[in-house]
């Protein structure tokens, strides 16, 4: 009999040598690939696993040549024992590795549809009250309260209401909602039905970045087995849920100019109010929430608000999804309760920096997020203590950068990602962003002053209190906080 070989079809997987495995073992009898979710210990894959006595058993850095060893159970190790996994929580991300994305009755066997269930057995209100019970806060990078949103939304008056997955996901090194399109598809989808349910809503859209074509396939694939299983109806009525692909825009993310994007618009963001939960696509009600927001909600609902509540710190409940990436020697995905400090994640998940790397800074939440030296280290994560520190949580990316990185080379990079993606809607962001890089080529060009210094300082100022999202609001965090933490490195770059 075929020996059962369980290999990821995740796209972070597949680069790094699933694939090739999948086709190199394609024709052998002796070995039934089945193609799963990864696990997101990135640092391992290609990850092959078979089933042991007690649990799966997997083998690291696969290449070919190891069927032998792995055919014959020599040299792996028990999933359990892997210490980046075996010392996370993982709810939202428990099915990942374990499943095949597409498989609907995997999915119910452990224990997936049964937020919808529930939900179905709750009114509208209640299943709000059961959200405000959980504390949820959106995962997308704003962390409103979604139960307040969905309030909104329920409230409001209009011929139609829509529920929008923001699938976005443009923050350098974040992963997690593209993990869960192609992962654990059925895990979002129920989310969505959860509150289109709640707030009495007719349709729904998943805006996919232009970037993630695998995802997009992936989602559209199983919105087909869901639509073929009569799970997208509610009420007896159909609840059509569509994929639309973005057009490789950075400010798509922000959720008026998805908006505007999805109506096929130039993605140009709105003044709020109103808040798209008021007035959003086609000046319905909307929900615009985040893709990993959408997929915690089913096991909110069937475990109930207060499990939820129960995990975290005072204003931050539940777990969050990390993604180390940079200089760090395990990079990958992380989901741990609030509270741990970024040094903790560094080295216990992070396993430290990369051989032959010192580190020197890591950056919190993206592009727009502040870079931290090494005293910033002992920050807990939480929202709490990054907006105590000016700083945000954003969507969970960390990005370790090592001894080598120029800080002023790093700063005008992003300023000159903001100049690139700025919508143009609001002066400080259309003007400023472009005003900041010249700027910082400046100093780097050797001819900037002191004077230069104190004008980014001035202008990030004016940027971060008149712009109207925060694209430019946030611009100006990654360079000050690089002036701020290595004063040296831009100081000697100045003309004498
Ligand atoms: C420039 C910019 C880009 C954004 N990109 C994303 C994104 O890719 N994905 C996302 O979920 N939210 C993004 N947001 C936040 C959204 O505007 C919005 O707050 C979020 O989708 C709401 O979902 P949540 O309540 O689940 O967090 C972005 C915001 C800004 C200002």
């Amino acid at each position: 009999m075929a020996i059962r070989l369980y290999l990821s079809d995740d796209t972070s997987a597949r680069a790094a040598g699933a694939a090739a495995l999948a086709d190199a073992w394609s024709d052998r009898p002796d070995v039934q690939i089945i193609r799963t979710s990864s696990r997101g210990a990135f640092y391992l894959e290609p990850m092959v696993e078979r089933d042991g006595p007690d649990g799966r058993i997997a083998w690291f850095n696969v290449s070919p040549q190891d069927l032998p060893a792995i055919l014959s159970g020599t040299g792996g190790t028990p999933v359990q024992t892997i210490p980046f996994l075996a010392q996370q929580t993982r709810y939202t991300f428990a099915n990942f590795g374990e499943t095949e994305p597409l498989a609907l009755d995997e999915y119910q066997a452990r224990g997936g549809l049964s937020g919808l269930e529930a939900a179905f057995r709750l009114t509208p209100d209640a299943i709000i009250d059961e959200l405000r019970v959980s504390q949820l806060r959106g995962r997308g990078g704003a962390a409103f309260p979604v139960w307040n949103k969905w309030k909104v939304a329920q409230q409001a008056k209009g011929a139609q209401k829509y529920v929008v997955a923001n699938a976005d996901e443009g923050d350098a090194g974040t992963y997690c909602d593209r993990m869960i399109l192609e992962g654990d598809p059925f895990r979002l989808l129920e989310g969505m039905l959860i509150c289109a349910r709640a707030i009495g809503a007719g349709r729904g859209y998943v805006y996919c970045r232009q970037e993630y074509p695998a995802a997009a396939a992936r989602l559209r694939a199983a919105i087909h087995k869901a639509d073929e299983a009569e799970l997208l109806e509610l009420n007896g009525e159909p609840f059509p849920i569509e994929v639309v692909e973005g057009a490789g825009s950075y400010v798509c993310g922000e959720e008026t100019a998805l908006l505007e994007s999805l109506e096929g618009k130039r993605g140009v963001v709105r003044a709020r109010p109103p808040y798209p939960a008021q007035s959003g696509l086609y000046g319905c009600p909307t929900i615009v929430s985040n893709v990993l927001t959408f997929a915690t909600i089913p096991q909110i609902l069937s475990r109930g608000g207060s499990w939820h509540a129960s995990l975290g710190t005072e204003h931050s409940r539940g777990t969050m999804v990390l993604q180390l990436g940079g200089r760090v020697k395990h990079p990958g995905l992380v989901e741990v309760p609030f509270g741990l400090s970024l040094h903790q994640v560094l080295e216990q998940f992070g396993g430290g920096m990369a051989p032959g790397s010192r580190f020197k800074a890591v950056q919190v939440g993206g592009p727009l997020g502040s870079l931290f030296p090494t005293t910033g280290l002992d920050m807990p994560i939480c929202y709490d203590a990054f907006a105590k520190a000016g700083a945000v949580l954003g969507h969970g990316g960390i990005v370790v950068y090592d001894h080598e990185t120029d800080m002023v080379d790093l700063a005008r990079h992003f300023m000159a990602f903001t100049a690139d993606e700025s919508c143009g809607k609001c002066t400080p962001c259309r003007i400023g962003s472009v005003r900041g890089r010249e700027i910082l080529e400046r100093i780097q060009a050797g001819s900037g002053t002191m004077d230069d210094l104190r004008l980014l300082d001035d202008l990030g100022e004016t940027m971060k209190l008149a712009s109207l999202c925060a694209l430019g609001g946030r611009a100006p965090y990654p360079v000050l906080t690089a002036i701020e933490h290595f004063p040296a490195e831009f100081r000697s770059k100045l003309r004498a």
